[in-house]
């Protein structure tokens, strides 16, 4: 069963590069990203979570966890990361989850279709999850999901964009437009009349009937 946006993010207690992770516990009141990657050791994934590790300021600003998950084990997550630092010059300190057992993969629906399960004999190889985001928010609701094939990587500048404007628009009648990045305009919702969102907001700037700016801060 896929996992949804407004679904809660389903809870787990895995090993991790940082100990034992009970997910809701360890993600407090932060928002979260929790990302799945294929393997280690092998090269687009290594330019991933070196983007990751390159805007360890930047989720911290967002008051943000991220944490990672493979079907590698904890060891290959401990010894990859010394490459991931090589690579990008940061250090990886988000946690990688050991989920070789396949409990987050398959709670997170991380698996491609045509995964296959030997009895006998499996590696990682035989059941590579593939490139899955989910932004969580601090109720643990789902935010946000995206689901990237092994041969394309994921833009992290977009993630962190997506991330801007879940937050900024959590809980308040506003919405993205499309391209919108963070100082721009956003979109008022039409649960709220012009006089309401004036009062609200300030002058709006309206391009049709159904299609009205604020200009807001963001969170
Ligand atoms: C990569 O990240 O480059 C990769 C992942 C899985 C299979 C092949 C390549």
């Amino acid at each position: 069963m896929a996992v949804r946006i407004n679904d809660t993010a389903p809870d787990f207690t895995a090993d991790s590069t940082a100990g034992t992770i009970r997910f809701h516990e360890w993600l407090g009141d932060s928002y979260g990203i929790i990302f799945s990657h294929p393997r280690d050791f092998t090269p687009v994934c290594t330019t991933e979570f070196a983007a990751v590790a390159q805007l360890a300021a930047e989720w911290t600003a967002r008051n943000t966890k991220v944490i990672g998950v493979s079907v590698d084990g904890k060891a290959d997550h401990e010894k990859w990361k010394r490459d991931i630092e090589a690579f990008g010059g940061a250090p990886a300190d988000f946690p990688i989850i050991d989920d070789s057992d396949l409990t987050v993969a398959k709670a997170y629906d991380m698996l491609p279709a045509d995964y296959y399960l030997p009895t006998e004999g499996r590696t990682p190889a035989h059941s590579a999850t593939v490139r899955t985001v989910y932004i969580i928010g601090p109720d643990k609701k789902v935010r946000l999901t995206m689901t990237y094939p092994m041969s394309v990587g994921r833009n992290f500048a977009e993630i962190l964009r997506a991330l801007d404007a879940v937050r900024a628009t959590d809980g308040v009648p506003l919405a993205a437009p499309a391209n919108w990045v963070p100082g721009q305009d956003m979109i008022v919702a039409l649960s709220l009349n012009n006089e309401q969102a004036q009062e609200r907001f300030g002058a709006l700037d309206i391009k049709l009937p159904y299609l009205r700016f604020a200009k807001v801060g963001v969170k």
